[in-house]
């Protein structure tokens, strides 16, 4: 075999780079899969026998490196600022007023927004030398290996010049639907979107698994103080002939046009290849950027344009009644499924009747479901153009669906009741709160098992379930629950008796009274019989109890039929101390947490317990005041915020090392 000649090897290299280029960047392919893969092998491979060949460009890079153990902190130069938002044509027409009052003759240009990750490249003398996440702006963090894998960013420029450009890193839809595909198959949890799912990939620290990501860029802005035109779009022009993958721009001469174009835009948003969450609306000419100047956070010369959140249509089959454990009725949708934002709606609550009869929903609607705040659906609007005359106007009834009782109105309350304290929906709400996980945590004791043994009168209430030891060769004769299973429930059961009272305190459903506010009281009284006896002055002054929680809270304590029920829990031995955790507090002492993802080893409850245990804040927003923020599998936007912030952020297992 004859000896490769350095020249070769630059060669092959250039050629390669060339096709990257051209198939990453140009979305125009030169050669075939196979024989681009050929040429990596045989560059490998020649780096391999000539290490001191290998430059910081090669394509061999984009392979990944080691993995780390963190990410470094890195400063920004320049503080990669954000946008102020707009949502209506409105909105941007006031910007425009607001620019043309400070500078005349402008003129814009019109850019997606593009739903991904921001990040700032660092190239000297043409060479990328560095990329950091946004962070909070000023620090993000080095993500300099996992970023050169991505293909579409060039790893050397065409001109040697020193410049740090921003853009964003993101997945292209169909991509994104392939990456799920192959996580469902392999077992792995799906992402729920494409931002998630590019999050999720820029932060690995392992750039080999980066690598095998579909990431791709646009870059839309310059960060340091080089230009080569007097425009921005100039500028894009001249970023793209040093090899970037640039942002498309739209040339607009006055604000009324693209006020004009919005519709368009929102249409078009369905046929790219990319999400995008708006548009981008930027003063052209550089000069007069400078003459408008920067806010703190943003720029004066550009706004944001969110969409209005995606609607989906969809049938309301029906309307079905629900009695919650506090007797409450609340009408729900059942819809034909349908896909929105991320994952399949059959169901939507309806509140109540006020909003029904606002929106006039009627049975066999055609409906639009939104995600509000991209979580929870809701039925926004009937489609009054597809009513066929046959729809049904729904009325919650004025008898309770599952007891019969009268339905009431509690003054000054929307929602209707069933009064009746032994309706059996109720007592069965009830029960199934006790035995939860967030509450009694009894293992084994399923929704199913619960209604199962009320109706076959093994309990009635809440009580009952320490009794049921008495009834086990009754219950064993029982379909469906082996000897083995009623077993391990009764010494569930009976292990739920040591709970701290806390458990017990959230156990009983108070009305207003969820999980944190139970462990304030069980912390404020220290015994559930100073609990009984307190008034609502003395609940008041706890932090955080408000008015309505004590008086919730006092009424429920005098409810005649909830007395004896706990007094019979006292005497089947359940724990009404508060014993408070010692040696842990400390360990995240004034330490504000959030949670995001799904967890594996904890509820969300759970994890919330856990962190005021060890003496931290639980949280429920991510701001530069978080101190770290726990990450499952499939983060949400809190994750992306943690970021984008530079908060630091810590998996379910790091976590379970503070113990
Ligand atoms: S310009 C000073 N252009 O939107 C100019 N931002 O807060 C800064 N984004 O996280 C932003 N597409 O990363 C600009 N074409 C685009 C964009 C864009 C997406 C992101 C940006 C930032 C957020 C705005």
């Amino acid at each position: 075999m004859s000896e490769v000649k350095h020249e070769d090897y630059n060669l092959l290299k250039a050629k390669i780079i060339e096709w990257e280029n051209a198939y990453y960047i140009d979305d125009h392919p030169l050669v075939d899969d196979f024989e681009y893969d050929h040429a990596l092998v045989e560059l490998e491979q020649m780096e391999q026998e000539h290490p001191e060949w290998k430059t910081p460009d090669s394509p061999t890079v984009r392979v990944g490196g080691k993995a780390l153990t963190q990410f470094e902190q890195v400063q920004h130069e320049n503080e990669l600022l954000s946008l102020d938002n707009s949502y209506n044509a409105e909105d941007l027409l006031q910007f425009d007023l607001r620019t043309k009052g400070m500078v005349s003759d402008i003129d814009y240009a019109v850019e997606y927004k593009i739903d991904g990750l921001s990040v700032a490249l660092k190239y000297e003398d043409g060479l990328l030398v560095q990329a950091a996440t946004r962070g909070d702006g000023f620090i993000g963090e080095n993500v300099t290996e996992n970023i050169k894998t991505i293909k579409s960013i060039p790893l050397k420029l065409k001109d040697p010049v020193s410049i740090t450009v921003r853009g964003e890193v993101f997945i292209p839809k169909d991509k994104f639907l392939q990456m799920n595909l192959s996580q469902r198959e392999m077992g792995l949890k799906e992402f729920a979107n494409p931002r998630n799912a590019s999050a999720g990939s820029l932060r690995q620290l392992d750039s080999k698994i980066t690598a095998k990501r579909p990431l791709d860029i646009y870059i839309f802005d310059i960060l340091s103080e080089v230009s080569n035109g007097k425009s921005h779009i100039e500028n894009l022009e001249w970023l793209k002939s040093l090899g970037f993958k640039i942002s498309k721009a739209f040339y607009y001469s006055d604000m009324q046009k693209i006020v004009d174009d919005l519709e368009m835009f929102t249409h078009e948003r369905q046929q790219l290849s990319f999400d995008i969450d708006g548009l981008v609306v930027k003063v052209n000419q550089l000069e007069h950027r400078k003459m408008l100047g920067v806010r703190s956070k943003s720029p004066k010369w550009a706004i944001s344009y969110k969409f209005p959140p995606e609607g989906k249509e969809t049938i309301l089959e029906d309307i079905i009644v629900q009695v919650g454990r506090t007797g409450v009725l609340t009408p729900t949708a059942v819809l034909k499924p349908v896909f929105v934002a991320g994952s399949t709606i059959s169901r939507a609550t309806l509140h109540n009747q006020d909003y029904i009869d606002e929106k006039d929903i009627r049975i066999g609607d055609t409906v639009v479901i939104q995600k509000a705040g991209d979580v929870i659906p809701r039925v926004v609007k009937v489609v009054l153009e597809k009513r066929s005359g046959n729809e049904r106007k729904f009325i919650l009834p004025d008898v309770c669906p599952e007891c019969n009782t009268p339905t009431i109105n509690k003054v000054g309350e929307v929602a209707l009741r069933c009064p009746n304290e032994l309706c059996p929906a109720k007592a069965n709400r009830k029960l199934i709160h006790f035995v939860s996980r967030d509450a009694m945590n009894i293992d084994g004791f399923g929704e199913s098992i619960v209604i199962q043994l009320m109706e076959e009168g093994f309990i009635e209430n809440i009580a009952d379930i320490y009794t049921l030891y008495m009834k086990r060769d009754e219950i064993i004769k029982l379909d469906r629950l082996g000897e083995k299973s009623i077993d391990n429930l009764l010494s569930a059961i009976d292990d739920s008796k040591k709970n701290n009272l806390n458990r017990l305190i959230n156990a009983f459903g108070i009305p207003m009274v969820g999980k944190v506010a139970a462990r304030k009281l069980a912390e404020a009284f220290g015994s559930l019989d100073a609990l009984m006896q307190s008034s609502e002055e003395e609940l008041i002054a706890i932090d955080e109890i408000g008015v309505k929680m004590a008086n919730s809270i006092v009424s429920f304590f005098n409810e005649d039929i909830n007395i004896p029920i706990i007094k019979q829990l006292m005497e089947n031995g359940v724990n009404s101390i508060y014993a408070r955790p010692n040696n842990q507090q400390t360990v995240l002492k004034d330490k504000k947490i959030v949670v995001t993802g799904s967890l594996e080893h904890f509820t969300r409850d759970e994890i919330k317990e856990k962190i005021l245990l060890l003496g931290g804040t639980p949280t429920s927003s991510v701001s530069s005041k978080t101190d770290f923020v726990i990450v499952g599998a499939n983060p949400g936007s809190k994750y992306d915020k943690a970021l984008s912030l530079g908060v630091k952020v810590i998996t379910e297992e790091e976590f379970l090392e503070f113990d």
